[in-house]
């Protein structure tokens, strides 16, 4: 069955999901567009796809079954509950809403009308993200202690729609949902606290510099930063692990991804050292395991950004469940929310479950 699609939204990210589709995914077809822009309807007539002068049109199509939402994040809720009322099935793009309460409202009407919502968090089939997955899936390093994850630019603040906090500006919003929804992807156990500190440097409405530190069950943390404004490049990833380290310097040239895990072998050091008891200073033999350490290939992934609409296919027709849920989300917000009281607070971090 081929389903018909239609893209509300058609400004930057719009004509992305449109490319991404109809050039990989043939079990969707992309038949037309709504935007509150002549300019943009002019712009996506001229590309071949339909326009609706209004959502009223494009809703009572009865053609299209799904609805991918391309507009700014302070339109996801109303948008979302009126197209899943209208009987469509949703993808909206990142944030999902603005707020926990927002998309419990989302959440609801998903439920009640039986249909698919999901939000399109294509950066979870980014090939650095899958590479860091695959490296802990597979063991390499062990359990993982703490798992830092950054996103830089020289950009001074926020600009557009962006740096306006009534239409869900900010770089949390923007990059952190990403780099958050990825944390929470890759490290199963929840939460237990988060600190944050929070910046407006160049954006008087918005945020556009932010730190986030999560403290997860099992003795993990995890790190998340934004670092808008800053002339020296940190690395994307880095985890150390029980067994050894993981650094991947840039999110997209594997040039400089390094993987290095502690050698095992019983080999020991042993060194004279004095210790300073109560008795006074005592030269004791100190033994330390081995430090020696070997560099490993990293393992090959092959993901692409329509392997989400693939998985959207097979959730619709019940062949499979989706990857990206507004349970998941949640969870996702639900930090943001913990990092701002935290923020509002000094730094201060309460206990938390999410
Ligand atoms: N997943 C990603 O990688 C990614 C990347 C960029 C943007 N996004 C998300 O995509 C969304 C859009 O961002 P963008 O950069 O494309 O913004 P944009 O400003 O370039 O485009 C938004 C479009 O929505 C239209 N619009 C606004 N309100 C509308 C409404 N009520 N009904 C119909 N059309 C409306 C505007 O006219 C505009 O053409 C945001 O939620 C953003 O966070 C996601």
């Amino acid at each position: 069955m081929q389903h018909k699609l239609a893209i509300i939204g058609f400004g930057y990210m719009g004509p992305m999901h449109y490319d991404i589709i109809s050039k990989n995914v043939p079990d969707i077809q992309v038949k037309g567009v709504h935007d509150i822009r002549q300019v943009i309807l002019d712009k996506a007539a001229a590309a071949g796809l339909y326009t609706y002068q209004d959502l009223t049109e494009l809703l009572s199509d009865d053609e299209i079954d799904i609805i991918t939402l391309a507009t700014p994040n302070d339109t996801h809720r109303d948008l979302a509950i009126t197209c899943l009322r209208a009987g469509k099935n949703v993808v909206c793009e990142k944030p999902v809403c603005m707020s926990t309460t927002e998309l419990s409202d989302v959440m609801s009407v998903a439920e009640e009308t039986g249909k698919l919502f999901s939000i399109h968090h294509n950066r979870r089939w980014d090939p650095d993200y899958c590479t860091v997955k695959k490296v802990l899936q597979e063991g390499t390093i062990g359990r993982p202690l703490f798992v830092e994850s950054r996103i830089s630019a020289e950009t001074r603040g926020q600009y557009g729609w962006r740096g306006y906090a009534i239409n869900g500006g900010g770089v949390l919003l923007d990059w952190g949902i990403h780099l958050l929804d990825q944390l929470l992807d890759l490290i199963e156990e929840p939460v237990l606290s988060v600190a944050a500190h929070i910046f407006s440097q160049h954006t008087p409405d918005a945020d556009d510099t932010v730190k986030i530190f999560m403290r997860h069950e099992n003795n993990i943390s995890t790190l998340c930063e934004l670092a808008w404004s800053t002339f020296i490049k940190p690395p994307r990833w880095r985890v150390n692990g029980e067994h050894g380290t993981l650094q991947l310097d840039s999110p997209v040239d594997p040039s400089g991804w390094q993987l290095i895990q502690a050698d095992f072998s019983d080999e020991t050091k042993q060194v004279e050292s004095i210790v300073y008891t109560k008795r006074g200073p005592e030269t004791r033999t100190c033994v330390f395991p081995s430090t020696a350490s070997r560099p490993l290939p990293l393992p090959q992934v092959s993901v692409s950004w329509a392997d989400y609409y693939r998985n959207i296919v097979d959730a619709i027709e019940g062949k499979e469940a989706p990857r990206v849920t507004a349970a998941q989300a949640m969870r996702v917000l639900r930090v943001i929310e913990e990092a701002r009281w935290s923020n509002e607070h000094g730094g201060a971090a309460r206990a938390c479950h999410i």
